[in-house]
């Protein structure tokens, strides 16, 4: 199959959050399974310095294309990379105006004000160099609302040209809670009609919205977890679009995120003090605790339960039931270490928090791969109670690491992690902690059931072992995306007007 990938980020060139590791990996392990990939991302040139990248040593292709935006005529230049030992084509969009920046989306907590247009010119940039680079693709999978009008413009504009007769469209999504919704005259930079803005399609109470516009126009819709794709049909998960997608639920699809190998592998990763596999874990992982506690400023006690997080610090994740809980929790002999950026009240919550207790707790305020590598290695109990996980990577990121998660069971997590109680344990399921109630009296019951366990070292590295033991890899995973793959081209086939 000839597959197109448009996503905002992928590392290693640009990343804020899962969607990055998602779209690199998903696109490598489709490769691998024999399928010619190309992905599309913007070219942000101060980002993918930042991340220690050379930007000149991206190949510039001669070809540009031109894109209507609004009133708008706006030149789209094209670089090529790649992924090494990989058959993947990357491409990235170049132009300054929009991408030449230094951030993603947002800068000192405010959102860039041309969001709306800069994503729109990538959407469009996308099929525009799709057509002429000859690609002729089977499947266009669109990630997320920035890349939400992609769908659109193929059932709209493309889906007579010629290259496109048979290209069929998939639109995954990331999180709900992230809808690309804009005023209604934004309509006017999509270059769509009108006709389309309304309740069964683009227009959202009164507002344009990208995501559904990605729902509505897609062949087939997934979402990052099948417990996500439950919930997001109901009112507490949908952010208002529960409706839509209840409407839409027989193309609606839920797959698991994988993990990428050759990022998180505890065997090999070049960020660690050593190196460990299942069965060396207990000779490895202290090792990690200890230039972890050491690196982060933590008394270098070996036997003290080592608890953390690495996250975007938001509502979602759960940091206002985590502070709460580690107030209790601190009063015992327990380690605490902390890596995020986010909400302004979080990041100062969390910092007063390691200024109160020096001793016990350690807050890094900023984005850092390395220590997110040494974290997910050093820490005894990954915290990760989100109030709501579309999939989630850290809990799988933390298996394979022998890093036992304490989890909300919402959807990946639910997915992925299965409770320590007594009957997994005795069939052998068990790999971390799970509660339903999202309250930071039940987290904190459940951190000192987990320490509890923590101390009782047979059991714990049979936790261990069962998380490390499972193949958490995208294999299973990209053939469920080809599947789907399939069933758009049939959806496609079956309902051209
Ligand atoms: P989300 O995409 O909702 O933020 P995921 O768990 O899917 O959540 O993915 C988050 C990714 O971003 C993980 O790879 C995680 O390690 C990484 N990450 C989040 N915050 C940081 C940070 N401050 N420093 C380094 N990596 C981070
Ligand atoms: C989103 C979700 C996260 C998911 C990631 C990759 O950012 O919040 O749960 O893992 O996308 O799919």
């Amino acid at each position: 199959m000839k597959i197109v990938l448009a996503s905002s980020e992928a590392i290693p060139f640009a990343k804020t959050g899962g969607l990055a590791d998602v779209a690199s990996a998903l696109s490598k392990a489709l490769a691998e399974a024999g399928h010619e990939v190309t992905l599309f991302m913007p070219y942000y040139p101060q980002l993918t310095a930042k991340r220690g990248l050379n930007p000149d040593d991206f190949e510039v292709c001669p070809e540009k294309v031109s894109i209507t935006v609004g009133s708008k005529e706006v030149e789209a230049g094209l670089r090529k990379a790649s992924f090494p030992e990989s058959s993947v084509t990357v491409y990235l969009i170049d132009q300054p105006r929009y991408f030449d920046r230094p951030e993603l989306y947002h800068e000192s907590g405010r959102d860039y004000q041309d969001n709306c247009e800069r994503f729109i010119f990538f959407s469009r940039s996308v099929l525009e160099f799709a057509d002429k680079l000859g690609l002729s693709p089977d499947i266009i999978h669109a990630n997320d609302w920035q890349t939400g009008l992609i769908p659109a413009l193929l059932k709209i504009e493309y889906q007579d040209r010629p290259g496109f007769e048979k290209t069929a469209s998939v639109f995954t999504i990331h999180n709900m809670a992230f809808q690309g919704q804009y005023w209604h005259w934004d309509m006017l930079l999509t270059g769509i009609d009108w006709k389309y803005f309304n309740r069964h399609q683009m227009e959202f109470f009164g507002q344009l919205n990208l995501l559904k516009t990605g729902i509505v126009f897609s062949d087939m819709i997934t979402t990052v977890s099948p417990t996500y794709a439950q919930e997001i049909r109901t009112e507490r998960f949908g952010y208002g679009l529960n409706g839509v997608l209840d409407t839409h639920a027989d193309r609606l699809v839920g797959i698991l995120n994988g993990v990428d190998p050759t990022e998180w592998n505890p065997e090999i990763d070049p960020n660690l003090a050593a190196h460990y596999n299942a069965s060396t874990v207990t000779q490895g992982k202290p090792l990690c605790k200890a230039a972890l506690q050491e690196r982060m400023g933590l008394p270098q006690k070996p036997e003290v339960p080592l608890l953390g997080t690495i996250s975007r610090m938001t509502d979602q994740k759960g940091f206002s039931l985590i502070l709460d809980a580690a107030e209790n929790l601190l009063a015992t002999d327990v380690q605490m270490v902390f890596l995020g950026t986010g909400d302004p009240y979080h990041e100062a919550s969390f910092t007063d928090l390691a200024k109160r207790f020096p001793n016990k707790v350690a807050t890094y305020i900023g984005f850092d791969e390395s220590l997110a590598h040494q974290i997910e290695a050093g820490l005894d109990i990954f915290l990760m109670p989100s109030q709501f996980e579309p999939c989630g990577l850290n809990q799988m990121y933390s298996l394979i690491y022998g890093t036992v998660p304490l989890v909300h069971e919402v959807g990946g997590l639910a997915d992925s992690v299965v409770d320590a109680s007594g009957e997994n344990l005795e069939n052998g399921t068990a790999n971390g902690f799970s509660f339903w109630h999202f309250d930071s009296t039940v987290l904190y019951r459940q951190m000192r059931r987990a320490i509890d366990m923590y101390l009782d070292k047979p059991i714990w590295n049979q936790l261990q072992h069962t998380g490390m033991s499972k193949d958490w890899s995208w294999k299973q995973s990209a053939q469920n995306y080809l599947s789907v793959y399939q069933r758009a081209g049939s959806y496609r086939a079956n309902n051209t007007e």
